[in-house]
């Protein structure tokens, strides 16, 4: 069977994530959250002071962007990939608050999205890929033979974010976090690099009111119709 690229951008917690992971599974695929590489730069700004502190420092943290090392590694407790920054697992440390925080601002920056594309597209290289993020179907790879662009409602993502930031025993407000969503969709929208837009030939998928199922079959169905080339 051929092997196709498939693109999943869209809003923050949205669950993209979810579903493609579950999605890459199914197909046999490598699996690509460019999102925790974003975040990984960021933690990596936090624990230099370069943002957090009384004043960002972005010419510093794009000055040792060559000090970052980022690489996944299969865990072999959950079946997935963590993500490595100059080999310590930080997969856990990258989904916080603080980290969400500042993420956006970091990911507008020209030279740490140089970076990382490029890292992307050598993942990408040989096809047999899921990867979900912002701009994966309009600039990583604009010629992936499916694009799905996945939407819901702020009120509903920020739902979501709050019952996992506590499931983790974050103590933190859903005021917090639906302020949070919306300034990350700001911010990720109206970037001059690479806003978060959707491709024109992309699906676009409201689950505001689906469940992981629904969206799974869905979505795995449009993959198999590409795949078989109908
Ligand atoms: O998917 P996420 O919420 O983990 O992504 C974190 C941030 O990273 C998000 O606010 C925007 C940024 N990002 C990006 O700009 N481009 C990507 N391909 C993936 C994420």
């Amino acid at each position: 069977m051929r092997k196709i690229t498939i693109a999943i951008d869209g809003y923050s917690s949205t669950g993209k994530s979810t579903v493609a992971k579950r999605l890459a599974k199914a197909l046999g695929y490598v699996y690509v959250d460019t999102g925790a590489m974003y975040r990984a730069v960021t933690l990596f700004a936090l624990r230099n002071g370069y943002v957090g502190g009384a004043e960002d420092n972005f010419d510093a943290l794009v000055a040792s962007l060559s000090e970052i090392d980022l690489r996944f590694r299969p865990n072999a407790e959950t079946g997935q990939s963590d993500i490595y920054l100059n080999g310590e697992n930080v997969e856990r440390e990258i989904r916080t608050l603080e980290v969400s925080k500042y993420v956006s601002q970091v990911a507008t920056l020209e030279a740490v999205r140089h970076k990382l594309v490029e890292m992307q597209q050598k993942m990408g290289a040989e096809k047999g890929l899921v990867m979900d993020g912002r701009d994966i179907g309009t600039v990583v790879f604009p010629d992936a033979e499916l694009k799905i662009f996945m939407t819901a409602s702020p009120e509903t993502r920020a739902q979501r974010r709050f019952d996992e930031l506590r499931q983790r025993g974050e103590q933190v407000t859903f005021d917090e976090v639906l302020k949070n969503v919306r300034q990350r969709d700001h911010i990720d929208s109206t970037r001059k690099v690479s806003p978060l837009q959707k491709a024109e030939e992309a699906i676009e998928f409201d689950n505001s009111n689906l469940g992981l199922e629904e969206q799974f079959e869905a979505i795995h169905n449009y993959a198999l119709d590409v795949i078989s080339g109908q």
